[in-house]
């Protein structure tokens, strides 16, 4: 089981699951869903290297430093914090 968590609230996700569902328990706003609109951008403050690679969207958003989408980003194991 991995770890998402924001510096108020944490919430466990299944290893390999998409971060969407419980970024949205987290209180992320989300809008297309797609990959397109950028809404749902956050800066990863821990664990980045426990999410898995970009997405095609991702990668065509130009996404830049610790930035993730999180209706496109998967966590593979351990603990992400993210801030938005
Ligand atoms: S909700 Fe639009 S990019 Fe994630």
């Amino acid at each position: 089981m991995a770890i998402l968590k924001t510096s108020q609230r944490v919430v466990d996700v299944p290893d390999g699951n998409p971060l969407l569902d419980y970024a949205k328990e987290l209180g992320v706003p989300f809008g297309c869903h797609a990959g397109m609109c950028g809404t749902c951008l956050v800066e990863v403050e821990e664990g980045f290297d426990n999410l898995a690679p970009y997405s095609l969207a991702e990668q065509e958003m130009g996404l830049q430093g610790k930035q993730r989408l999180c209706c496109q980003a998967k966590i593979e194991q351990g603990t992400v914090e993210i801030k938005f």
